[in-house]
């Protein structure tokens, strides 16, 4: 894949669990389960490809409309993911940097999620951002509400402030992680919309919707789309060099 332009950043929304778990008669949680392990899938593959920052939307904040059953399956199911992966993320160099307020989830699962941040926080291959209690208009809001705090204080005028002022202020910003806005967003299951998935920092990226279910999505469908997303000509608003 070495003379194929590649994203940095690849965001995924994994839309199908439950679907595939209906199906086959299954209850939704261990569609979920099916689906971490498609995360796993591409989290290795994309180390290994090169993908710099891997954004995947695991829990919205609009998610909390579920079961309680379905919603407790899936914070089971982070521990579990801690237990059993954070020696193979660490031998993968992988950091992991969590997007949302995930101190509202249980407190078993928030003790793990530090744990796994902690033991990974001076790898330096790829960045895998997990959005959990994520809400794209939730971290908008949250960002003008620290700006505008920011701006009191220091007693500066509004009419001064930029874009990357408030992009400072997001998950994406805050982190001191330089995490750039996403290259390509993909989202599994036939479902053709952005369900607040990175609301501000998808203005430009390339979008591919794939038929496939989450738990079904492979490393050889994820190679497909990376080298759909090379042949994509990004302009950002402005003219292809060869039009100009
Ligand atoms: C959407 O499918 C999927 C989710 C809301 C949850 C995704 C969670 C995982 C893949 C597990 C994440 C694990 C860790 C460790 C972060 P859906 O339930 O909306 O599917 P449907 O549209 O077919 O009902």
């Amino acid at each position: 894949m070495s003379d194929v332009k590649m994203p940095d950043h690849v965001g995924i929304i994994m839309d199908g669990n439950g679907r595939w778990a209906k199906a086959r008669m299954l209850p939704r949680v261990l569609g979920h389960n099916a689906g971490m392990e498609a995360m796993k899938r591409i989290v290795k593959a994309s180390s290994k490809i090169g993908v710099k920052y891997l954004t995947v939307y695991a829990f919205s904040t609009e998610n909390w409309k579920r079961s309680t059953e379905e919603i407790n399956g899936i914070f089971k199911l982070i521990v579990k993911y801690v237990n059993s992966e954070l020696k193979e993320l660490d031998e993968n160099n992988v950091k992991i940097n969590i997007m949302g307020e995930y101190d509202m989830l249980p407190e078993d699962s928030v003790e793990a999620i530090d744990k796994m941040v902690e033991t990974l926080k001076d790898n330096d291959g790829l960045i895998f951002n997990i959005a959990l209690n994520y809400g794209g208009r939730d971290e908008i809001l949250k960002g003008v509400k620290s700006l505008y705090k920011e701006c009191i204080k220091d007693g500066r005028d509004i009419d001064t402030l930029t874009e990357n002022d408030l992009s400072r202020y997001l998950y994406s910003g805050s982190c001191n992680l330089d995490i750039p806005d996403p290259d390509l967003i993909i989202r599994t299951s036939g479902e053709v919309r952005m369900s607040n998935f990175l609301t501000w920092q998808s203005a430009y990226s390339e979008l591919i919707f794939t038929d496939t279910l989450w738990p079904d999505f492979t490393e050889e469908e994820y190679g497909k789309l990376l080298l759909e997303f090379s042949k994509r000509k990004r302009r950002f608003g402005g003219r292809e060099q060869e039009d100009k």
